[in-house]
């Protein structure tokens, strides 16, 4: 009998489901996967009942719904001052990790290089083994996760295509800076490579932490796919409604792709996810505020446990190192803190393949839970459990 595809046979399976699963049959409160336990706001639902009941029931664009392709070239325009036209350079997709597959896959040829950071989000991998490219991770370590401009440097190849760049950052919740971005961007265009900006965290920034665009600087908008979702900005992530934003040229391709690939994002969805985005500037106040309170119960719980929290400028993930003396790894930790405190974590070494090592030393815990959730939380981490 033949095999399924080698490429496939380099997968490995996503940790999230069976952390999840591992935290519902023991009854842990479940701060491993990365999205909420509250619902959206409900103004947002009656708009998909409402597109429910117009003409939208049917196949879409499939490069998306005109209505949404309009509000997001809006919406960039004045948060970011960046213009994309919804017809030509702006594309919607089912989550930010079918534009990241569509991206992958409209840049690369076999035997290309990608360099990546780790801690990365695990699609990146997996989309680039698909391709049968070649994945070139730079470890960003701890305490500040800082650019390691050095290690990057030597990473370069004249094969290397692309750079895959994740800000705000999860899991160390780290924002680039500004001069970091210029560093990187110097570096992009000296070694004439693109770059996948994945931007699904842009409204989760925290003090005085601004997220700004790659494709903002200069020399970077050909060069860059900038992608983001409604995911995480409208409390939705199983409604799958993200975009990429390209260029015409890097566009048609990524929509080459998408087409064949899933055609279209559902429809109702896109067009109640453009209505929302038209009050995105007034929703995304108390949403921030909201944010920093959770943030904050969360922080302040786990540096009164054994852990050690890193800040994070961004996101809604808390990196914690693990104590020196505990010898063990970021696995038997979360097992252990599962079973005995009954919180559960992810595991962040899945995010590494050059240094797992690295990853063995930290847990995460996402903070996108009810206020009460994180309280109830904070107490098991600091009680003893059976
Ligand atoms: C860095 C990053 N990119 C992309 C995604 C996925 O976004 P979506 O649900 O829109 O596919 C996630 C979700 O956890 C993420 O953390």
């Amino acid at each position: 009998m033949k095999k399924p595809s080698a490429n496939v046979g380099l997968l490995k399976e996503s940790i999230f489901s069976e952390m999840t699963m591992k935290a519902n049959q023991l009854g842990a409160i479940n701060l491993s996967q990365g999205f909420p336990d509250f619902d959206g706001p409900s103004f947002i639902k009656d708009y998909v009942n409402e597109a429910m009941e117009g003409p939208y029931n049917q196949y879409g664009p499939p490069s998306g719904a005109m209505a949404l392709r309009l509000s997001l070239g809006e919406m960039y325009k004045k948060i970011y001052g960046l213009s994309y036209d919804p017809n030509n350079e702006i594309t919607v997709t089912n989550g930010a990790t079918e534009g990241l597959f569509c991206s992958f896959l409209a840049l690369l040829d076999p035997g290309d290089e990608v360099i990546l950071f780790e801690p990365y989000y695990d699609s990146y991998l997996a989309s680039i083994q698909m391709v049968g490219a070649k994945a070139k991770p730079v470890t960003l370590r701890g305490p500040d996760f800082g650019l390691p401009i050095e290690e990057l440097e030597k990473a370069f190849t004249d094969k290397t295509k692309l750079i895959v760049l994740n800000s705000p950052h999860n899991p160390t919740g780290k924002v680039f800076s500004k001069a970091e971005l210029q560093a990187l961007s110097e570096m992009i265009i000296k070694h004439d490579v693109f770059v996948i900006s994945d931007e699904v965290y842009e409204f989760l920034t925290f003090d005085d932490h601004k997220h700004i665009p790659i494709s903002s600087l200069p020399g970077m908008r050909e060069r860059t796919i900038m992608i983001s979702s409604s995911g995480k900005t409208f409390s939705f992530t199983g409604w799958k409604i993200g975009w990429c934003l390209a260029s015409e040229e890097l566009t048609k391709a990524i929509r080459m792709v998408h087409q064949f690939n899933t055609f279209g994002a559902a429809h109702p969805l896109q067009v109640a996810v453009s209505k929302a985005i038209n009050k995105i500037e007034d929703y995304l106040v108390p949403f921030r505020e909201s944010y920093q309170k959770k943030r904050e119960i969360l922080y302040e719980g786990l540096k009164k446990s054994e852990l050690q929290p890193f800040l994070p400028e961004g996101t809604f993930f808390i990196l914690c190192q693990i104590p020196q003396g505990k010898n063990k790894t970021d696995v038997e930790y979360c097992f252990e803190l599962m079973e005995s405190k009954k919180v559960a974590a992810i595991p962040p070494s899945a995010f590494y393949s050059r240094s797992p090592e690295e990853g063995q030393k930290y847990v995460r815990f996402c903070f996108a839970k009810k206020d009460e959730t994180l309280r109830s939380a904070v107490i098991n981490l600091l009680e003893a459990k059976g």
